[in-house]
This record gives structure tokens, sequence and C-alpha cells, in this order.
């Protein structure tokens, strides 16, 4: 249940419940990836016609994608997982502060809307619970295709005569920065040569979708991109791949509950870190042809990873392994190298008990034998699933407020765990739960983390923002 409390925000007040610990036995089929239709959207603009993606995952992040889109004058439909976009009568509007704060990966347009109109108005993504994320390394690499951009406070306005193509080369493989870079070239004069390009499968599949609507793109899968711009594109039709964190997440549940789960449709060859993670902390992990099959007797063994850019270890999935830590036999190690603030879950696991100590980059977790039952709060979207899959691991039921985070990226969290046989639901509140009051865990005899741990929650590295905000 959505309930406005400002002009700027809705929040979802649902409450995810947990009755008790149980095995997962059954099989979830996984959605399509999130960070790879958002950024595959937003490149339709470029697109004076129509391009008809399957396989769409109807989460909060789409929703808000197509919003703008429609804002901007596409017309866009959502049907069964079908999603048609018709950007012909597409104009330039700036993107209003509303739309643009409820999802961080509306900058992303920039780079499409300079491609489309010669001009992008929207806001700075700001800071977020996970980190600052500043789009310094946007905005430089824009600049070096001719686009002049002016901030005022929060506002971008960028325009450009002529977008060209250059030589680029990225300091640090900035996901988002790839993506815009990616989509200016394809609508750019000439030929554009990236360096030091992410390389996340979901930029893979953003040059396959633009390839197959008739861009120019060499180099597909590596950190050195060529593109050759100014291709007249044509519709097209692309299925977006299953999503590699939504099943890493119900891999990480997995080691949290014990049992067996088939995640089908689990996209394995893009999973290797994941995967590895996971038979080292005893799990039984095998690629079938429909899909992943993993299974766990008893409590996971300590294992320890260390995110970074792919192939590294996802930082979206560190949040989840901390849950299956948390539970695991012996003491964990997870280094967090991507963003600076992304042991928040840290403090509401320990809330269930958890035994985690956090130091910078660092935390390490004590595995108990299970975690108690208690109510927590999700304050951002991986951490909130993380939150679902500690409460499979719980004594007693555990409720999670803050669902809004869950439904960005999660199409239906109840729906998947359960088809795995967990006892989860959603009870739809329109009144505040009251979840960010500090409360005892039910049960919790006495063990929760220590509140220096959770204190430590913070910002706690600067340094991982070199590419800082440059105008
Ligand atoms: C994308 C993903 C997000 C994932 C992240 C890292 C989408 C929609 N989101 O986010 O789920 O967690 O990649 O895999 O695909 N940075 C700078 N300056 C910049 C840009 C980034 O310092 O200009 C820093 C950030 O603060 C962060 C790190 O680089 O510390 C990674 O950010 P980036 O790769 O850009 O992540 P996103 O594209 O925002």
């Amino acid at each position: 249940m959505k309930y406005r409390y400002s002009d700027q925000e809705e929040i979802d007040l649902s409450v995810l419940h947990i009755r008790k610990r149980r095995r997962l036995d059954g099989t979830i089929g996984i959605q399509g990836s999130k960070n790879a239709v958002l950024p595959v959207m937003a490149a339709s603009l470029l697109h004076r016609g129509i391009t008809v993606l399957s396989h769409v995952p109807a989460i909060e992040d789409v929703f808000c994608m197509m919003e703008i889109l429609e804002w901007l004058g596409c017309s866009c439909r959502l049907e069964e997982h079908c999603l048609t976009i018709d950007a012909s009568g597409a104009s330039m509007l700036p993107v209003p502060d509303t739309m643009a704060g409820r999802m961080r990966s509306s900058i992303m347009l920039l780079g499409p809307m300079l491609g489309r109109f010669g001009e992008a108005k929207t806001s700075r993504p700001g800071g977020c619970p996970i980190g600052k994320r500043p789009i310094g390394l946007h905005l430089a690499a824009l600049k070096k295709m001719g686009v002049r951009v002016r901030t005022e406070g929060e506002h971008i306005s960028a325009s450009v005569l002529k977008l060209t193509g250059a030589r680029i080369h990225l300091d640090y493989p900035s996901v988002g920065a790839t993506e815009n870079i990616i989509m200016a070239a394809a609508a750019a004069e000439g030929v554009t040569v990236l360096t030091g390009a992410a390389r996340e499968p979901e930029i893979e599949i953003l040059c396959r979708f633009l390839a197959s609507a008739g861009a120019d793109i060499s180099g597909t899968g590596s950190d050195r991109l060529m593109i050759r711009g100014g291709r007249t594109l044509h519709d097209t039709a692309f299925a977006i791949p299953g999503d590699r964190i939504v099943a890493g997440t119900y891999l990480g549940a997995l080691l949290c509950a014990g049992g067996q789960v088939l995640l089908r449709e689990a996209p394995a060859e893009h999973m290797a870190e994941c995967i590895r993670t996971a038979r080292a902390a005893g799990a039984f992990v095998e690629v079938r042809p429909d899909g992943l099959f993993a299974s766990i007797k008893g409590r996971p063994e300590a294992f320890s990873l260390v995110t970074g850019p792919y192939p590294g270890f996802p930082t979206d999935l560190q949040s989840v392994m901390l849950a299956a830590a948390s539970v695991a036999d012996g003491e964990s190690l997870i280094q967090e190298n991507v963003f600076e603030n992304r042991f928040c879950a840290a403090k509401e696991l320990q809330k269930l008990g958890a035994h985690i100590i956090i130091n910078g980059r660092m935390a390490r977790v004590t595995g108990r034998s299970s975690l108690c039952g208690g109510r927590v709060q999700a304050e951002d979207l991986r951490g909130g699933a993380a939150l679902a899959a500690a409460g499979l691991a719980a004594d007693g039921p555990v409720r999670i407020c803050g669902y809004g985070h869950i439904r960005r990226g999660y199409e239906d969290i109840c729906r998947d765990l359960q088809d795995a046989g967990a006892e989860i639901w959603l009870e739809e509140q329109t009144e505040d739960a009251g979840c960010d009051r500090e409360e005892e865990a039910d049960g919790a005899s006495g063990s929760r983390g220590s509140s220096a741990a959770a204190g430590n929650c913070g910002p706690v590295h600067e340094d991982y923002n070199h590419y800082g905000d440059g105008q």
C-alpha cells in the first residue's frame, strides 16, 4: 500500500512477515534483470520508433523509468512482462525532480537525451543509503564529446550542438558512466573509443540491444569499446536476460535457510564469483540446462569475499552474504570495495542477533546457529532483500518494514520464496508500523550486536569517491 507523505516521495508501508525458520525446497523462476532493462529502456529514446522488450520485470524502478519516458512523450505499454516503447513522439522536457529523485538510475537518461535532443535537463542522483553516487566520470566523458554542462544546486543542464566521437578513458570502471558514454556515442558523429570501461554483463546486454537496433559497437564484453556513431536505428525486439543479482539473492537465501532450490533461467555464466563463494560456504551448486541448482545440508561454513567491479564479487550481493555469514559455522570476512556505506543492513541484522563487527571496509561476522525473531527496517533495496533472507534463518517471527525499497528491484519476493516453501507474506499497511524505533528483538535473549558495531554503519570511507562530483 502506497502512502504519499510529501510532494516528493511515495513510500510503501507494507510489511513483510516471515513466520519462522524453514528449509527451502522448490523452484524459483528468475525475473528479467533490473540493471539491464533500465539502460535499455533509456536507450530506446535514441530511436524514433518502436522498441519491444520481453522478460521485463514488473518492478518499481521499471515503472518509474516508464513514467519518465512517458513524460518525455514516449508511449509505453507493459503487458505480461512485454514492454512496448514508442519513442517517435518524444521531445525534450526537463525531467522533474520528483521523478529523477525516485530512481538513482535516472542519470542514465543523460546520454540518450543528449543523443536524441542535443539537450538534457535532470537532477543529480544525490546521496543515498549505500553511498554518495557522484557523477563526475559521466560529466567529464560527455564534455569530451562536446557537451556543455551547467550545474545549479541539484540541477544539471547539458547541451551540445553536435555530439562528436572521442577517445575516453575511465579511471574507474563506473557502470553508469560506461552506459551513458555508450548511448551518447551511438548517436555521435564519428568514432568513440572507450577504454577502462566497466565490464558488467548488463553493459554487454546494452551493447547487444543497441547492435540489434542497428548500432555499430565492437569490443562488447571487454574494457575497450569502439562505437561508430551516427547509424540510424530501427525498430527492434529484444529479450532481457535473467537477473544475476536476484538469482544470487536467492542463492544467499538458500545458504541462510538450508535445503535445495532450482533457480530457473538464472544467468549462471555471469555468476562465477557468486557460485564460487556459495561453494566455499559448503553448497553444492550445479549449472543445469534449465537453470542453477543448489543445495546445502545444515549451516554454511565460514567464507571470505571481497566485492569489486565485474568479474569481482558483486557489491549488490554483499548484504545477503552478510546475512548468510551470520549463520555460518565460524568467522567470515567480508570486504566492501565499491560503495562506502553498503554495510547498512548490518545494523538491522544485529537486531536479529547477528554478530557483526564493522571496521572501515571490513565486516567480521561470527556465525551462530540461528538468528532470532524481531522487527527490522529495510533501508535500501539489496539490504532489504538480505533481511528477508536472514528471516529464513530466524527461530521466531520476523517483520520487515520498508518494503518499498525491496519492490524497486524484486517483482514479488514473497511469491518467489513461497515457491521454494518459505512461510513469507506481505501485509499491506496504511499506517506506519513504527519500525524505525529501536526495539528489542522478539526473543533476542540479550544477543544483539554491540551498539558500537552498529554505530559504525555510517559513511566510513571518503576514498570510494575519487572521481567525485566534477562539474
Ligand atoms: C550500478 C548498478 C548498481 C551496482 C553498481 C556497482 C544499475 C542501475 N546500478 O550503479 O546496482 O551496485 O553499478 O556494480 O546498474 N563513482 C565515482 N564517480 C562517478 C561514478 C561512480 O566516484 O562518476 C564511484 C561510486 O561512488 C561507487 C563506484 O564508483 O563508489 C561504483 O559506481 P558505479 O559503477 O557508477 O555504479 P552505478 O552505475 O551507480
